[in-house]
């Protein structure tokens, strides 16, 4: 069973879309293992999207995902990277595929409601970054 990281970001929380996301995941077979609010700071966003600095949407981005709270969540199931991404759509809401959720819902390709991790090894780093074993409840 594959694990992946998924954060609904501030535009989706305040815009009340929490549960639209998370209906979505657990429509598709994902289950949700571990979930939780959080406020992310500058210092933590930008700890979350180090792979990204230095490019030139590093400094708004993580601005904006520390301008206020998000839902994060460990999501598990087969082939849960890729389905997670298929459901979410492509970064920029223009280019996403009808039905997805940013296609839906994204203001802009920086406001796109949800995040999910791109790879085995990033969705390794980005669970541990907000979870510790005793918060995912796994069978
Ligand atoms: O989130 P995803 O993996 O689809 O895209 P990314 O390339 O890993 O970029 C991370 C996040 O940075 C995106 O989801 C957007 O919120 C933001 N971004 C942006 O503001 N402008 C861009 N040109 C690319 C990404
Ligand atoms: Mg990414």
């Amino acid at each position: 069973m594959e694990r992946t990281l998924s954060i609904v970001k501030p535009d989706g929380v305040s815009k009340n879309l929490i549960g639209e996301v998370i209906k979505r995941f657990e429509e598709n077979g994902l289950k949700v293992v571990g979930l939780k609010m959080i406020s992310m700071d500058k210092k933590e966003a930008e700890g979350f999207y180090a792979v990204h600095r230095g490019k030139p949407f590093f400094e708004s981005l993580t601005t904006f995902m520390s301008s206020g709270p998000s839902v994060v969540m460990v999501l598990e199931g087969e082939g849960a990277i890729s389905k997670t991404r298929e459901l979410m759509g492509a970064t920029d809401p223009k280019q996403a595929k009808e039905g997805t959720l940013r296609c839906q819902f994204a203001t802009n390709i920086e406001r796109n409601v949800v995040h999910g991790s791109d790879g085995p090894e990033t969705a390794a780093f980005e669970i541990g970054y907000f979870f510790n074993a005793l918060e995912i409840f796994s069978p």
